[in-house]
């Protein structure tokens, strides 16, 4: 992997000069450029460190870094070497971290000040941290600057079968716990290479912008090895939309000239919010595609996005995938999407028959292709009961799906427990376990109601042990930020006496979904154990977290 993405173009290409990156840091004075040859010099550095840290092929490196040119570095340092690396978004909760740490069996943690917090060393003692930045350091710790500047800047890359691992990724599961997602060496590359390539119609030229983190898939596909597999120019950049002002994004464009931009629904929707004036003060004209991804679009946004930001010239390109798997769309001037090569999706009925023409029903995918995931980490069991098991000969994606009289394939959105804010996967029972750890909880469920900007927000029902207790709405948002992380932040907690349950005990999530979005028509109810329950939740809605 890493000789594709690097050695080759430095060595064989005549990149080496080229940009690999412009690094624009969260303040607008903090910038960089960084060139494929001075990359492969960093990463071969990096990567022996790591080995001088008793890192070897096959062995885990978790990365908790903010979107700083070190977290690439240290990615194609493991694959330089042969170990995986397990990136954790920074903006999870150092409990978050820990989880997938012990999971994944990391030997090493890279990672930056400000972000760990102390307990976390002590939960995972054996892990050895490598430091960049300000932190606190620990025994075995050492300094990023301090070893990158005496390590060297040669390092034979270790060479991988096709399919070692390359990398974990954890996403959430069903059942609150979060799933290491396996991807290997030489699919991966193919298909984040073909999809870059074809899906963004690249050009050696062209300044590429994806503006997602590289501590979710689309960052790692779209950041790091589909631009760098083709010798593309990126911008990486580590801070928001709306910092210092909410034409950031639109500065950047003008500043780097970017040619393709890649954006999900819920950045559109926040910077919409301001209007047009903010874009007006920028030159767009040299956009010339829009990608989106991550949720579905609304037609809205979407109208925005291709009228304002793209003026009208820009096909926008919807591409729907997951963690577990890479295929996308095609550049068209509507919203739909067509399977990329080697993709072969197909409706399902509840029953498991395929439905033809014109339809709705479960996206399933007939055969597996090079891009799919391989399996979960250190549990094929759970892989194969996730994905295969609903309908056999199928993977299942969990979303719904329309295809319309032309063959294009519209998504609907999930149709598990799972829910999309700002475009991040979350399983209700993640939430409903982290709100169940606060000692004064007896019961919890959780469900999503649609946000102007989030997509989705999460609606938090919250059964307390003693009743006359006060409200602890504060108390609550607060835990589960400690323990999921701040994009897990529920928007309403609604202390609920009772839950809607059927008489076998089970919650009926459909009525709480209800009485969330205030739909007051809740069709039959014969089924409840108690139907006044619901009643009495519809009259103490939550209207505000
Ligand atoms: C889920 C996967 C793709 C990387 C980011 C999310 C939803 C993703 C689209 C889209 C409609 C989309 C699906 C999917 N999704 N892209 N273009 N249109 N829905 O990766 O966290 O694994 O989430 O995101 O529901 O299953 P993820």
């Amino acid at each position: 992997m890493c000789y594709n993405v690097l050695d080759r173009h430095v060595k064989e290409g005549k990149l080496g000069e080229k940009v690999a990156y412009y690094w624009e840091g969260n303040s607008p004075d903090h910038h960089m450029t960084i060139t494929y040859r001075q990359l492969l010099s960093h990463v071969c550095r990096c990567a022996n460190v790591l080995k001088q840290m008793g890192v070897k092929r096959g062995d885990r490196v978790s990365i908790y870094l903010p979107m700083i040119p070190e977290l690439i570095v240290t990615m194609l340092a493991c694959a330089r070497i042969g170990a995986v690396h397990s990136i954790v978004f920074a903006g999870f909760s150092s409990e978050s971290l820990c989880e997938r740490i012990m999971d994944a069996q990391s030997s090493v943690l890279v990672t930056a000040g400000k972000l760990l917090q102390h307990q976390t060393y002590a939960i995972c003692l054996d892990v050895t941290c490598c430091c960049t930045r300000s932190c606190k350091m620990k025994l075995r710790d050492v300094w990023w600057d301090e070893v990158m500047r005496d390590s060297p800047d040669e390092c034979e890359p270790e060479w991988m079968d096709a399919e070692d691992p390359l990398f974990i990724l954890y996403t959430s599961g069903s059942t609150g716990k979060p799933k290491g997602v396996v991807h290997t060496v030489a699919g991966y590359l193919l298909y984040t290479s073909l999809t870059f390539r074809y899906v963004f119609d690249h050009h050696p030229d062209d300044v590429y912008w994806c503006t997602a983190d590289i501590g979710w898939i689309t960052g790692h596909s779209y950041i790091t090895y589909g631009p760098l597999a083709n010798g593309a120019t990126s911008v990486l950049f580590e801070g928001l939309p709306v910092h210092p002002h909410v034409g950031r994004f639109w500065e950047i464009i003008e500043k780097y000239k970017v040619t393709k931009f890649y954006t999900a629904p819920t950045a559109i929707r926040l910077l919409m919010k301001y209007g047009q004036e903010p874009l007006r003060k920028y030159d767009l004209s040299s956009l010339r595609i829009l990608g989106t991804v991550g949720e579905p679009i609304n037609p809205e946004a979407w109208r925005w996005y291709h009228e304002v930001v793209g003026q009208g010239r820009c096909p926008v390109v919807d591409t729907f995938w997951q963690t577990e798997t890479h295929l996308t769309s095609n550049p068209d001037f509507i919203f739909q999407t067509f399977p990329f090569f080697g993709v072969e999706p197909a409706i399902l009925n509840e029953h498991g028959e395929e439905l033809e023409g014109v339809t709705e029903g479960y996206l399933v995918f007939r055969k597996p292709w090079p891009g799919i995931m391989r399996t979960i980490y250190k549990n094929q069991e759970l892989f194969e009961n996730t994905y295969f098991r609903k309908f056999p000969g199928f993977y299942v994606t969990g979303d719904g799906c329309r295809r319309d009289k032309d063959g294009y394939y519209w998504i609907t959105g999930r149709i598990d427990d799972m829910l999309n804010v700002s475009g991040h996967l979350m399983s209700t029972a993640e939430v409903e376990a982290a709100l169940m750890l606060h000692q004064s909880v007896s019961e919890a469920a959780v469900v999503s109601r649609p946000h102007k900007v989030k997509g989705e927000c999460l609606y938090c029902f919250v059964t307390l042990k003693d009743r006359k207790n006060s409200d602890q709405s504060a108390v609550f948002i607060f835990s589960v930020r400690e323990k999921i992380g701040p994009i897990a932040t529920p928007d309403f907690i609604q202390n609920a006496p009772a839950l809607p349950k059927t008489r076998s005990g089970k919650i009926m999530r459909r009525i709480l979904r209800q009485i969330a979005r205030n739909e007051k028509d809740l069709g039959d109810l014969s089924t409840l154990a108690d139907p006044k329950v619901v009643e009495v939740l519809f009259n103490q809605r939550s209207e505000a977290a």
